[in-house]
């Protein structure tokens, strides 16, 4: 490839300087194949821990491991070249100390080769993000719904229905920007709360579950495509992938038992057959 055509990667001061303006476009990749499709048209792929549950199995979040999430950060970035990839550091591997996630996101960066990490910015956490932003790590928050509390919490719920918790999350949104956060996801929160904290906060908002009223919005890729029986209230359905699998295995299903495959020799080479 000549230098002309290099893809310039999307960086930190272009995210933060989309605050107010064209909305960030912003979904999750865990695999090689899939990050190549999104790539050209997603400003930022989030390797999520919500892999444990889409890729892996897992009930929750809690079981992913920082192995796992290096292990598809590395797939993701041998595939995404345009946008900017950001690894989720995953429960246990940050909230000791600011050094134990000074740790975890050096080896996510340096091991993968992505440009930032996510943690999940309680109050408490405004002290680790400080720390890794004064050390070189560009950090997202998430705050509102924090899927990695919710052993604590009892479940997924939304965030903000009384005066208590509507403060605290204001006050995690406010703690994780002061502290250096360069962009915060906001999660199951009501569109006045979203509204309110992204015209009082320097960093971009970026909105799941949270109205339009974001800097930009994330969805996970597999919810999104319908490729699962449920998802989310919150999420649009773009397409619905599930049935089109399914077809696709009954169709080799029925080939198989037919037999109907060409003699192998003529047809066995790796030329890409689509151009
Ligand atoms: O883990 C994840 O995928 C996430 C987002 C959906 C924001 O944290």
């Amino acid at each position: 490839m000549s230098a002309q055509n290099k893809i310039k990667r999307i960086g930190v001061p272009e995210i933060r300087a989309r605050k107010g303006g064209e909305p960030l476009v912003c979904l999750t990749a865990y695999d090689a194949p899939m990050a190549r499709l999104l790539d050209p048209h997603c400003d930022i792929l989030l390797v999520g821990d919500s892999l444990g549950m889409v890729v892996h199995g897992l009930d929750s979040t809690i079981g992913v491991t920082l192995d796992m999430m290096i292990l598809h950060g590395k797939a993701v970035m041998r595939a995404a070249k345009q946008a900017l990839v950001v690894i989720d550091l995953p429960f246990g591997s940050y909230e000791k100390s600011p050094q134990q996630a000074f740790e975890s996101a050096s080896r996510a960066l340096a091991e993968t080769g992505a440009q930032a990490v996510k943690i999940e910015s309680g109050v408490y956490a405004a002290e680790t993000i400080r720390f890794l932003t004064e050390r070189g790590i560009p950090v997202m928050g998430h705050v509102g719904l924090r899927p990695q509390a919710a052993l604590n919490e009892g479940g997924f719920k939304a965030k903000g229905r009384d005066d208590a918790e509507r403060e605290r999350v204001f006050r995690e949104a406010r703690e994780a920007d002061a502290a250096g956060a360069f962009a915060i996801v906001i999660e199951g929160v009501a569109e006045e709360i979203a509204r309110q904290i992204t015209a009082e906060i320097a960093a971009p908002t970026i909105g799941i579950g949270a109205s339009a009223a974001c800097d930009g919005q994330i969805l996970v890729t597999q919810d999104m495509l319908g490729l699962f029986d449920w998802t989310p209230k919150f999420v649009r359905r773009y397409a619905q992938l599930s049935g089109v699998v399914e077809d696709a295995v009954k169709a080799y299903g029925a080939d198989v038992k037919s037999r109907a495959f060409p003699a192998a020799a003529e047809t066995y080479s790796f030329k890409p057959k689509n151009g």
